[in-house]
């Protein structure tokens, strides 16, 4: 898509001209156009200031949309000449062309039951969340799914102004409080899921517990969403393939002036610097105006780098692993038994052996993907194949195509190989025909016996749901990865939370047609992506704001990050999908505490005032106002480096590689919210020789409620062997203990 590439367009007239050229002729495009009145013009009134915008428009048929709480501008589709006109006119600041951003999920329907331990919050937390008003943008709502009943349900606070836009019948209640749709290629279209996504992540973040829920019979237990007593409304603001940035900021913009406590999005586009971003853009003006905001940190995961949605005014969320495996096991003729994961678990008899086939057999390039075409010529009649994770030129199906590929040609079952890049972790997904999905340490050892033995055979037995499976939690190989590249002075993503494999509403049935008749009761299913674990750590977020009506986003989220659990169930560090201890970039400060979060003891608070220092420091005047919706000079503001926002991180990328006697030093400030009097300790665990890390002072008192106090952490660090060195910073009470990531790395 060129035009998706174009950088902002401003009003310098080379940097437009250039812009302009990639754009077709007489074509119309979809912009959005930030505007702010010139100095001296006053707009009194909401529509004033409509009458205002629609006086840049050739006619009143091009406006798609006008933003008023998070942007001030408006969408609308303009051929170049108009733009060009445009940008001339008194007020224009820049335009940014729309963009299409895409959902976080695997894009494979999977059955989701909460497990053990989420059934548990659900039952002792069910009033969890109560008064707070948790906002999806996503791809609609089932509203009549039972995870959306408001039994005993009150309803909203006096402060709700949303709408409930289902046609022929009021099917919001005091659960499901408002529908929307912002769907601008649409504008009939109703807020109702036809994709299943938003009612999984809403039901995640906030959906009541229901007893009963299961998919194919598996994952089976209570279901209930992270605070199941908070209100939810939907911005339907997707389709089920992907978004459109000037209908995102058109959900936000009515999300803020509906009066949402937590904005929610399971959605992102490519890294790029933020006054270019348009989710970074409106999040900023919601966070502004004290929400909450969680967002994904995306799929792209194990890459280095492939964070997304980095600003940070956000809480962005990675993925990890429950202790729970949906089990299909592969055993092969020589009697190996290899354990994989399948949604879908058919009666199988357990004494037929097929033969075993690899996909790649045929020579074909990609035929390894078992893409469309690539069984052609390749008999596998009543065997089970072998195909390969992932995707190559040609062949970009999903993983449930893939096994349809398979069943078309004839064959008895899949066995679906991760590469190396997977690692060990494995999906349990709603497969068409018998299929394991295996690590790749059992793939290897499949594919050398397929190599070793003339006549390979091998047969797909069923295991069921188990719990308890270790290493949980463990980062998705999906999960995308830090170091930021638009800010690395700020560490993501800032947390992990339940990712793969997760139960939740779904508003139709799913698996494969020949499935035996589905079982009564409501539907659910299993899905996994970052899209998974955001909406839980928003209705954890929904948790703590309840408790603590008058904190603020940086205050909640610094809860959430400060008592993040660092160790896995069996109290080893959290590994990755190599089986190796993840790093930071993975996990963030760590996998969420929900019990411990609303307890955090002291919080690292952030005052929005304070982004617009910390974005003058990364760029100018001009694109600061874009961000901050008004005329901002900054050098007249001051400057906040990314490493001294006062954020519950540290992250510090040094230019140069420094001596032993040219320290960094970078302030906090922490505010107690525990115990009074109290005593905080710090302690610093850093594992490597080349870093050294101070604390000034050591011991900070606390004797009042709120009390602020500052502290200096001072760095010395070489360049010797390690081009990153982590660790943390932890101030321990009696009580309480604070933990604080610290990553360096070193040019
Ligand atoms: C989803 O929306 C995009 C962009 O608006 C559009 O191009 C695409 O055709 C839509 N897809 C479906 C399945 O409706
Ligand atoms: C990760 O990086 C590799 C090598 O640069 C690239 O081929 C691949 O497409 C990337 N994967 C993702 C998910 O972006
Ligand atoms: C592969 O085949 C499926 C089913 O016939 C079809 O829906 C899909 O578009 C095809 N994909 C490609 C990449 O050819
Ligand atoms: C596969 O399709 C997706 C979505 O259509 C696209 O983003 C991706 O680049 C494709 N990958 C390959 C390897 O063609
Ligand atoms: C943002 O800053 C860049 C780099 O200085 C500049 O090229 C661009 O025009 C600016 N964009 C806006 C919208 O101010
Ligand atoms: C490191 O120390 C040397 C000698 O003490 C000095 O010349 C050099 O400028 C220092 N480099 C940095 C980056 O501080």
């Amino acid at each position: 898509m060129g035009s998706s590439e174009l950088s902002v367009l401003s009003l310098a007239p080379y940097l437009l001209l250039a812009a302009l050229a990639e754009v077709a002729g007489g074509e119309l495009s979809t912009f959005i156009v930030h505007v702010q009145p010139p100095e001296g013009q006053v707009l009194a009134s909401a529509d004033d200031r409509d009458a205002w915008y629609r006086s840049f428009l050739p006619e009143d048929g091009r406006l798609v949309h006008v933003y008023r709480h998070v942007a001030s501008g408006f969408a609308a589709r303009l051929t170049r000449e108009e733009l060009h006109a445009l940008s001339a006119a008194p007020g224009f600041v820049a335009a940014v062309p729309d963009e299409t951003y895409e959902l976080h999920t695997t894009h494979t329907p999977l059955f989701l039951g909460l497990d053990a331990h989420q059934a548990q919050i659900g039952n002792r937390g069910s009033e969890r969340g109560a008064g707070v008003i948790v906002c999806i943008l996503d791809t609609g709502v089932f509203p009549t799914h039972p995870s959306f009943g408001d039994d005993g349900m009150p309803p909203p606070p006096p402060r709700w102004k949303g709408r409930c836009d289902f046609t022929g019948g009021a099917v919001c209640n005091n659960k499901l409080i408002g529908a929307r749709s912002f769907m601008s290629n649409d504008l009939r279209v109703q807020p109702v899921d036809d994709a299943g996504h938003g009612t999984h992540t809403a039901s995640t973040a906030a959906g009541v517990v229901v007893p009963g829920a299961q998919v194919l019979g598996q994952a089976a237990g209570v279901a209930a969403g992270m605070a199941p007593r908070a209100h939810v409304a939907m911005y339907k603001v997707c389709n089920e393939t992907n978004c459109l940035s000037s209908d995102i900021l058109a959900g936000v913009d009515a999300a803020v002036g509906d009066g949402c406590d937590i904005i929610s999005m399971s959605i992102g586009g490519l890294s790029k610097p933020f006054y270019r971003d348009t989710i970074a853009m409106g999040t900023f003006g919601a966070v502004e105006k004290g929400i909450f905001v969680t967002m994904s940190a995306g799929n792209y995961g194990p890459n280095i780098s492939s964070v997304t949605n980095e600003a940070p005014w956000m809480l962005t969320v990675a993925a990890s692993t429950m202790d729970r495996s949906i089990r299909s096991t592969v055993r092969l003729g020589n009697g190996v038994l290899l354990d994989g994961e399948s949604v879908y678990q058919p009666q199988v008899s357990t004494s037929t052996f097929y033969p075993l086939v690899y996909a790649g057999a045929s020579g074909k390039p990609y035929a390894e993907l078992c893409g469309n075409g690539s069984l052609d010529g390749v008999d596998v009649g009543g065997k089970i194949v072998l195909c390969e994770f992932g995707s190559g030129p040609g062949h970009n199906i999903s993983r449930i195509l893939k096994g349809g590929v398979v069943r078309s040609a004839g064959g008895a079952g899949m066995v679906l190989l991760n590469t190396f890049a997977q690692g060990y972790s494995t999906l349990a997904e709603a497969h068409v025909l018998p299929t394991s999905h295996v690590d790749y340490a059992a793939a290897a050892a499949i594919k050398s016996y397929v190599s070793s033995t003339a006549n390979p055979t091998a047969q797909i037995l069923f295991g069921g749901t188990i719990l308890g499976t270790s290493p949980a939690p463990s980062i998705a190989f999906f999960s995308s990865r830090g170091p930021s590249l638009q800010n690395p002075g700020i560490l993501k993503p800032d947390i992990t939370g339940p990712g793969v494999n997760v139960l939740a509403a779904w508003p139709f049935q799913v698996g494969p047609p020949t499935a035996s008749p589905p079982l009564p009761g409501p539907t659910f299913h299993v899905v996994s992506g970052t899209s998974m674990s955001a909406p839980h750590l928003s209705g954890i977020a929904a948790f703590i704001k309840s408790k603590h009506p008058d904190w603020s986003p940086a205050a909640i989220k610094s809860a959430i990050m400060t008592t993040a659990d660092v160790t896995d169930r069996a109290g080893y560090p959290i590994l990755d999908e190599q089986r190796e201890p993840a790093d930071l970039f993975a996990t963030g400060a760590g996998h969420v505490n929900p019990e411990k979060s609303a307890d955090p003891g002291l919080v690292y608070d952030i005052a929005a005032s304070d982004y617009v220092g910390f974005l003058c420091g990364l760029y100018n005047s001009q694109n600061v106002s874009v961000i901050a919706r008004r005329p901002v000079d900054c050098s007249a503001v001051p400057v906040i480096p990314g490493s001294m926002l006062n954020y519950p991180s540290i992250s510090l990328a040094l230019e140069h590689a420094r001596n032993w006697s040219t320290p960094v030093t970078v302030e906090r400030t922490v505010r107690n919210v525990g115990e009074v009097p109290s005593v905080y300790y710090a302690a610093v665990d850093m594992f490597d020789g080349d870093v050294t890390v101070d604390v000034v002072p050591r011991e900070l008192e606390f004797s009042q409620e709120n009390q602020e106090q500052r502290f200096e952490v001072v760095v010395w660090a070489r360049r010797n062997g390690a081009k990153v060195v982590q660790g943390a910073l932890r101030w321990v009470s009696d009580s309480y203990t604070v933990r604080s990531p610290i990553s360096i790395s070193f040019p």
